[in-house]
């Protein structure tokens, strides 16, 4: 039930006010026992010509004399504000007993049936490290990609690789010269790196490694066998690295497509481009000028004729629409590609695809370590397995600490270790930078992925300690269950299915996550407050449930940031 609504529709008489505008007044105290929801009436002071408190007191003692809808406890006027106070039986009772429908589905809908939504996300670069970067684009990435699956929406992830470029005739140079199979199959990227600097080490001395370079290029193009089956090695060694760490982020994709995969799509673009009356020439290259839009402008082909990153974000665009027909394209990647995005969104709706409103492009900020500002240049990038390897590693110390008998505990530290990493990269809004602190985002108390797991775990204690018929088929009596502490967690528990919800449309996972300390933070108080595991049989009954809704809700919400949710810890 939406009860800010249902309140303004209730006040339209009142106040001579329209329900809307009624309804971007009203207030949610935020001590509820100050009341649930608050409605002040300096606005109608004007038109009603009275003082605020006499309209306050006036409408509450006029709602009050009839008899209240069902959802509605009691309504009292404060000074200036009317305060209105829910049935708290009926408020648990409602959200309540749509946990226990809807189950694990809880806050799922199917809004979007039968809408297409296209997410692109991680997209690594072949031959090159998986950064702290493509970690958070990954999992901003994913958590989109879940949420909008659990809203209804019919969701293709897309990994865009980057697995095109010069630098793949670089790397073949090096191959031949330096490179040893077996090294690089043994050291993956690692390998491919070394000889790629050694390249450039190389062709400062010795200039004429660049055309041998570039003619392996122009064999790429011209599909020539050996210079392909190269390539496709590099991409397989690099991929056999980056799977490690999606199986180990429990990431999927329904398509992986490099940049590559336009390659052949090109030439039709440009020329779609070209008859649009939209390329000119400037200094040998083609390019849309977007002055008018305040914007550098979008370089279509070198003066060689290559083709450029904005070429292929415009090919890839133009196949995924004829491809999927899309409602809605998102694309995750970091701030720092801004401009590109809307260079090339403009020249595709300049080419007149009407679409291209349907694009969304999701940016988010940058890891900031204690060294500084975190940099992609070669030497001092940070390894994500690496820090995947840490972060499990510490937690296996505190679990060897705090619960050595645990049982699982290899794998429960992989989840909780792995969902430390997760949580905190989703803990904030994305375009903020991130502060990485591993002591801080493995511990236990804080707002951190551990305390939301460790609460749900709690929950699963709980529970598995309830006999079957301590919790029976039936409803409880929700009345045993007003409390102000039991209201705090149920009315967390409302919101949830509106917050899913807002975090699709404003694409930002951290309202879930936010969302997800303070209903944990709320249960904990309760649990503090509470003995649920109590003699009296029906208070016993109400408690239970309430704490398998948290539990739903908790692990349904990790869930869909991508985190996993042990049952103990
Ligand atoms: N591979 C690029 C990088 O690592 C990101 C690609 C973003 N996607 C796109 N369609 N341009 O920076």
């Amino acid at each position: 039930m939406d009860y800010k609504h249902l309140l303004s529709s209730l006040l339209s008489p009142f106040a001579q006010l329209p329900e809307s505008e009624i309804l971007s007044f009203i207030e949610s105290p935020p001590d509820p026992a100050m009341g649930h929801f608050a409605f002040p009436c300096f606005r109608l002071a004007k038109t009603l010509k009275k003082a605020p408190p006499v309209i306050a007191l006036e409408i509450a003692a006029q709602t009050m004399d009839k008899p209240l809808p069902e959802w509605l406890g009691k309504v009292v006027a404060t000074g200036p504000y009317v305060n209105f106070f829910l049935d708290t039986a009926a408020f648990a009772r409602e959200t309540l007993e749509a946990i226990r429908q809807a189950g694990d589905r809880y806050g799922a809908s199917d809004e979007g049936a039968g809408r297409k939504v296209l997410v692109e996300y991680s997209s690594p670069n072949i031959a090159k490290h998986f950064n702290p970067g493509h970690f958070a684009n990954t999992m901003i990435g994913k958590a989109l990609d879940n949420i909008f699956r659990y809203l209804g929406y019919s969701v293709t992830s897309i990994n865009h690789l980057g697995d095109f470029g010069t630098q793949f005739g670089k790397l073949i140079t090096a191959y031949q010269l330096w490179g040893s199979r077996e090294e690089i199959e043994r050291t993956e990227i690692d390998g491919l790196l070394k000889i790629y600097v050694r390249f450039h080490e190389e062709a400062e001395k010795n200039p004429s490694l660049n055309d041998t370079a570039r003619a392996w290029v122009v064999r790429m193009q011209d599909g020539d066998e050996e210079a392909l089956e190269l390539w496709r090695w590099f991409v397989d060694i690099s991929m056999r690295s980056f799977n490690r760490l999606y199986d180990r982020l429990g990431v999927r994709f329904d398509l992986i497509r490099g940049e590559s995969y336009y390659t052949d799509k090109m030439t039709a673009v440009v020329e779609t481009i070209r008859q649009k009356g939209l390329l000119v020439e400037s200094d040998g290259a083609q390019i849309v000028d977007l002055e008018d839009y305040g914007m550098p402008p979008c370089l279509i082909l070198r003066s060689d004729g290559g083709t450029l990153y904005p070429t292929r974000d415009i090919a890839a665009a133009i196949d995924r629409y004829e491809t999927f027909k899309f409602d809605k394209s998102i694309y995750v990647t970091a701030t720092e590609q801004i401009l590109h995005f809307a260079q090339w969104i403009k020249v595709v709706e300049l080419m007149g695809f009407p679409w291209a409103k349907d694009i969304t492009h999701v940016t988010y900020g940058m890891y900031l370590f204690e060294s500084g500002r975190m940099s992609t240049r070669k030497g001092d990038v940070l390894n994500v397995e690496d820090l995947l390897n840490e972060a499990v590693a510490k937690t296996r110390a505190i679990i060897e600490e705090k619960n050595p008998n645990l049982a699982d505990k290899e794998a429960v530290a992989e989840q909780v270790g792995v969902g430390a990493l997760i949580f905190n990269r989703l803990y904030n809004g994305r375009i903020k930078d991130t502060m990485f602190n591993l002591q801080q985002m493995l511990s236990f108390e804080g707002e951190t992925g551990p305390y939301v797991q460790y609460t749900h775990a709690r929950t699963c204690s709980v529970l598995g300690k309830a006999k079957p018929s301590d919790i029976p088929d039936a409803a409880p009596q929700y009345s045993l269950i007003s409390d102000p502490e039991s209201f705090d967690v149920i009315r967390l528990l409302h919101d949830y299915p509106s917050v899913i919800k807002d975090a699709a449309d404003k694409y930002e996972p951290f309202l879930i996550s936010r969302h997800l300390v303070a209903l944990a933070q709320a249960f904990n108080a309760f649990y503090q407050k509470n003995v649920i595991l109590t003699d009296d049989a029906q208070v016993k009954h109400a408690r239970l449930t309430l704490t398998k809704a948290v539990q739903t809700v908790l692990r349904g919400g990790l869930a869909l940031l991508g985190i996993s949710a042990p049952c103990a810890m």
